[in-house]
Parts: structure tokens; sequence; C-alpha cells
């Protein structure tokens, strides 16, 4: 079964989310594919009540590496699983880009995550001016490797997510032949690291929205999607899910 997980990033309010989740859990078809909602994290308790009932699942979208202490402004796992929090986006090129992270605490982060049942969601992409130079399979590799290093024993548990930097929130979507090929070079790493890399679900991520979903979705190795900005319209996030439920 696919999954169909929405990173909300910074948007949201407390009346566009009632309206938003109740919209998509409304127009959910009757035998969807699996979907998460990856919301800021001050949402989590209105969006757990208001997607009570439904299949949706939720995400939050950044855990820390610790278990607890003195980390201003961290949230840990055990802290996402008392608001039923099942998936956590970890290494997103936005917080790589943004708040330096690094490889090794992406991979932490995972550690952090699988260790309280939440399931990482681990993104790796490479940016345009890496594409460009001919490294895009060095750059995920490398991004995945870490992860693999890690959490070797438990590697089938994770979910990846193939998000192309130059592909994010600009329009551009990487063309199914191009994902399909980043993803089965993913999926053969994986492979390596375990006899379960039939079952780990690679996500494509980047501009997917109504129109492309189908197509992309369509190829072996793309078993779902995690989408920006297409996930804050319910009628677009519905045809995305219905495309991974067909
Ligand atoms: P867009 O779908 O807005 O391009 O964002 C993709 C993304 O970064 C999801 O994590």
């Amino acid at each position: 079964m696919k999954l169909i997980a929405g990173n909300w990033k910074m948007n949201g309010s407390l009346e566009a989310n009632d309206a938003l989740v109740r919209a998509i859990a409304a127009g959910m078809p009757p035998s969807a594919c699996d979907v998460a909602l990856c919301v800021p994290a001050p949402y989590l308790a209105q969006v757990q009540m208001l997607k009570s009932g439904s299949k949706l699942e939720l995400g939050a979208q950044d855990v820390s590496q610790h278990a607890q202490g003195a980390y201003t402004g961290e949230l840990s796992a055990s802290m996402l699983r008392e608001f039923g929090v099942r998936y956590a986006i970890v290494g997103h090129s936005e917080r790589r880009q943004y708040h330096g992270e690094t490889d090794a605490l992406v991979a932490e982060k995972a550690k952090a995550a699988l260790a309280h049942g939440v399931t990482p969601i681990v993104c790796v992409g490479e940016t345009l001016a890496q594409r460009e130079a001919g490294q895009t399979e060095e750059v995920v590799k490398r991004q995945l490797a870490a992860v693999i290093h890690v959490n070797g024993h438990c590697i089938s548990e994770i979910v990846v997510a193939y998000e192309p930097v130059w592909a994010i929130g600009t329009g551009r979507t990487a063309t199914p032949e191009q994902a399909q090929q980043v993803h089965a070079l993913l999926r053969k790493q994986l492979a390596a690291a375990t006899a379960h890399a039939q079952s780990v679900h690679i996500l494509y991520g980047g501009s997917m929205n109504a129109a492309n979903a189908a197509s992309l979705l369509a190829q072996p190795d793309i078993d779902g999607g995690l989408i920006g900005g297409a996930s804050l319209k319910a009628p677009d996030f519905l045809q995305i899910i219905a495309a991974a439920s067909a």
C-alpha cells in the first residue's frame, strides 16, 4: 500500500486546520492508501482530535535526537508519541539548510524516533548544483548511508523520502524517470542492509501535485509521496490520495 504524507511546513491556523482536516477526512476514498499529516507541533493535539475516526495518521516535522533534558525548544519522540504521532520527518532539506543539520545528526534523530515507536521519514536529496555536477548518486547515498550506519538493525522500519532540493516549492518536478532512477539506487542501497528492502516505502517529494502524481506513483520504486504545497489544499491533496489508492 502506498503512503501519502502531507508536510504542512510552517503553515496553518486553528481555523484553517479545522476546515482542511475535516475536508480531507470526509473526502478519503473507501480503500484509501495510508495517509499522514505532518503538522506544526502546536497543532498536534488539534489534528489528533480532528482526525479521530478517520484513517488519517499524525506526523511531526522533526524530532530531537535526545530523550529528555535541558534542550530548549526541542521535542522528544516520547512527547510526540503521547499525542498519537506515528511519523516524524527527519533531515528535511530545509532543516539541513537553515538549521545546519548534518547526516550524523539526522541518523541520531531517526534512531530516537525508532526507539519510541515513531517512524522516521528520512529525507535525502541533491541540490541543483550537485545534480549539475553529476553528484546526485554520491550525495543521496552518503545521506542514506549515515542513517543505515546508525540504524542498521531496524533499517527496514524507516520511510525514505527522495526530495531533490531543486524540485521543492519550485514547481519544477523531477520527471518520473529521473525520480525512478534515484529511487532504484536507494532501494539497492537498502537491499544491501536488509532483506526487507522491498517493503520499505520510498516516497518522492518536490512539487508533486494533482496533475503529476499518477505518473510519478506509477514508477516501480516510488511508493508514495511527501507533499508540501499541495497538501494544504484539500481537493489537490485528495486527488493525490486517489491516484495513490488506485
Ligand atoms: P512542495 O510539494 O511544496 O514542493 O514541497 C515538497 C516538500 O518539501 C515536502 O517535504
